[in-house]
């Protein structure tokens, strides 16, 4: 097989410049104050009051992680709770990495997007005020546009194609492709096939989208994901979801199984629509600064201790995955078993312009091409 990295998009201009930017910020201002100016310009009003206990936080926590304490400690953020696989999976690589350093390492996990939002976590990852955070690879569209491709619809043929693409060479060259971003890629954790869900509204074809209002990931394949199907999308972080909903904000969202489930979103749900348009991977991330700090023995435990919680998150996805459909269905929620061939056709423009464009086409050509 050809050198991966001819599949890989570099970086523009305008994203080199975006970080230089970063990284003189952080130089002359220190890690947390840069990271608090440039996110107080984002947010407002509960936002702005988290983000201030966030860095309150932060301080604490930075201050009590020094040199001077025998075990190295790495932070991790997710945005799920402590039912979900990927938590199981985190508090088994804190087991594995205290087994493997003998005790001189180990992870500490923060639930449920507890200091910031999934792309907020990636700035500070960024920043090395955060070490680790488990994030959908959607978010990184907006930091490395290789991980587009993971977000077109209807892109693996089934759950052996999409696994075979993240733990071969393709899923593990982008991995590392996100050092110009200050970001080490350590594994990815499966996140099924998303589907919709509607608080009121039965959905059986794309036609029936047709100005509902949809809530997307912060992502922009995303956003135009849900507008080549008809639907109305309105990106949000995950965390607001269930109130938008309640509240008639949106009409419906789409997500895994154990996600719509975990997360109680199928309480404001009449309708799931398993046409399973996309299958976005999850993947944990480490701040390339902390990594860097790390002897060449750590960075070996922790790349072990997670390779090994990707396997057992695996195991524990597919039960997930066929509780959470039984549960939502005890609980009164309709699933549809749509005819997908509508909505494959209604994204295949989206496809085809993706496949046309010099920046993503030998990288979809070489996943379509893994068997
Ligand atoms: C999945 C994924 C999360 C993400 C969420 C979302 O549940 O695991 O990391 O936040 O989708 O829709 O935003």
């Amino acid at each position: 097989m050809p050198a991966l990295s001819r599949y890989i998009r570099t970086n523009t201009p305008y994203e080199i410049a975006l970080i230089a930017t970063a990284r003189a910020t952080s130089n002359r201002r220190g890690g947390l104050r840069a990271s608090a100016i440039r996110t107080t310009n984002l947010v407002t009003g509960r936002r702005m009051l988290r983000k201030n206990i966030t860095l309150a936080l932060l301080v604490i926590m930075s201050a009590s992680c020094g040199a001077d304490t025998d075990v190295t400690v790495l932070r991790v953020l997710h945005p799920h709770d402590g039912t979900h696989p990927v938590h199981h999976a985190l508090v088994f690589m804190d087991e594995r990495l205290q087994e493997l350093s003998g005790g001189s390492m180990r992870v500490d996990i923060y639930t449920s997007a507890q200091l910031g939002s999934e792309r907020e976590s990636v700035e500070l990852l960024q920043l090395g005020s955060l070490a680790m955070t488990k994030i959908s690879t959607s978010i990184l569209d907006g930091f490395a546009p290789s991980f587009r491709v993971f977000g077109l619809p209807f892109l693996f043929r089934d759950d052996a194609h999409r696994l075979a693409v993240m733990e071969g060479p393709i899923g593990r060259e982008l991995l590392t492709s996100l050092t110009p971003f200050r970001l080490r890629g350590l594994t990815y954790y499966d996140a099924g096939a998303r589907s919709f869900y509607l608080a009121s509204k039965e959905v059986n074809t794309p036609a029936d989208l047709a100005g509902l209002k949809i809530r997307t990931q912060e992502s922009a394949m995303a956003i135009r994901m849900v507008s080549a199907l008809g639907g109305s999308p309105t990106p949000m972080a995950f965390g607001e979801v269930y109130t938008a909903m309640q509240q008639g904000v949106v009409d419906g969202a789409e997500n895994n199984p154990p996600s719509f489930y975990l997360t109680r979103h199928y309480e404001v749900s009449d309708y799931y629509v398993l046409d399973e348009h996309t299958a976005v991977p999850d993947i944990l991330l480490i701040s390339l600064p902390v990594w860097e700090r790390l002897t060449p023995q750590q960075q070996a435990w922790v790349q072990r201790a997670a390779d090994e919680s990707a396997e057992y998150q695996k195991e524990l996805w597919r039960e997930a995955t066929e509780e959470a459909l039984r549960e939502v269905q005890a609980a009164g929620v309709q699933i549809i078993r749509p005819d997908k061939a509508p909505f494959r056709a209604a994204v295949e423009p989206l496809l085809a312009s993706f496949r046309d464009d010099p920046t993503t086409a030998a990288l979809i050509r070489a996943i379509e091409e893994v068997e």
